[in-house]
């Protein structure tokens, strides 16, 4: 396995792989690195349905805003790397810091669902996203990347930024979201919570849960159920909801009832916040 440090070598690997007859498919896994079984679970669909896998490994500083854990993101490149190799990646790159400045990002048009959920509570978060996945699409122009349910707006935005600035010819694929035993979203923020903070946390998958139930039984009633699952969330002390909502999978729009003659799935999501760390879980409600 390679691993690539400069835009130089990234070039030349791709077009060596590019000039192999037939063509290879290469998969594209975008990561910020601190890789948990989430990632890994991307990166083997990546290795199952592509010929080359390609993960990124970069802490991206442009979506942090003033308040976010920029400098206390954790970082393990040395792991990573050992992992990436051991599940039959074929490079790894992972750029300088330096690597944003010497680009002259534009400044993406998001659609207008980034401005929902996490969007109204971290400013600049989403723009921070799409410029790095917009540089990085342009450098590697896969043919597949993989994204996590777990952050399933920035999932809805990438296919939007892939639509709209790269003609459809980068395929976005979505991957279920790996959890812990017990429920737990694995995030790379997990690793914060104290163990008390970590029943804390469970709630919210229960919660979502709960919620899904709960609308697959009384379909009329979603702002209801919503209004149940705050009530069950708030008991908690040391639990800020950020929100927690229903939406329609496809534009983020609100929902009020779970009825068959909608076109796309609900999304029960909810953030929140015990003690420093943030957290976001979600599930997907099919169409009954
Ligand atoms: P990061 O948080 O490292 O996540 C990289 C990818 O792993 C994302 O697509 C994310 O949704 C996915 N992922 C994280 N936890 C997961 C889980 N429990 N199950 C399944 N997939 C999971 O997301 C980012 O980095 C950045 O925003 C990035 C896209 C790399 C741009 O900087």
């Amino acid at each position: 396995m390679k691993v690539i440090k400069q835009e130089a070598p990234l070039k030349s690997f791709l077009a060596k792989i590019r000039n192999k007859k037939p063509r290879p498919r290469v998969g594209f896994v975008p990561t910020m690195g601190a890789l948990h079984a989430g990632h890994v679970s991307l990166i083997k669909n990546a290795c199952k349905e592509c010929d080359v896998v390609l993960v990124s490994i970069f802490v991206n500083p442009l979506q942090f805003g003033p308040m976010d854990d920029l400098t206390q993101y954790p970082r393990t490149l040395k792991k990573d790397i050992e992992q990436c190799a051991r599940w039959g990646v074929q490079a790894v790159f992972v750029p300088k810091n330096t690597f944003i400045a010497k680009h002259k990002l534009p400044k993406i048009k998001l659609p207008s669902h980034s401005k929902a959920l996490c969007g109204s509570f971290r400013p600049g978060h989403f723009q921070g996203v799409a410029q790095i996945i917009w540089l990085l699409f342009k450098l590697i122009r896969p043919d597949t990347a993989y994204f996590g349910q777990k952050d399933y707006q920035q999932y809805l935005l990438v296919k939007d930024l892939a639509k709209r600035y790269f003609n459809s010819k980068i395929s976005i694929r979505l991957c279920p979201i790996a959890r812990s035993k017990d429920g737990l979203a694995l995030s790379s923020r997990n690793q914060y919570l104290t163990s008390k903070e970590r029943e804390l946390a469970l709630m919210l998958s229960r919660c979502l849960k709960k919620g899904r139930q709960w609308i697959q039984q009384d379909p009329d009633h979603v702002q209801m159920v919503l209004k149940k699952m705050r009530f069950i969330l708030d008991q908690n002390n040391g639990i800020k909801t950020d929100y927690l909502t229903c939406v329609d999978s496809n534009n983020l729009k609100n929902m009020f009832h779970y009825s068959s003659s909608r076109m796309s799935s609900l999304l029960l999501a909810g953030a929140v916040r015990i003690g420093k760390t943030r957290l976001i879980d979600n599930i997907l409600i099919p169409k009954p």
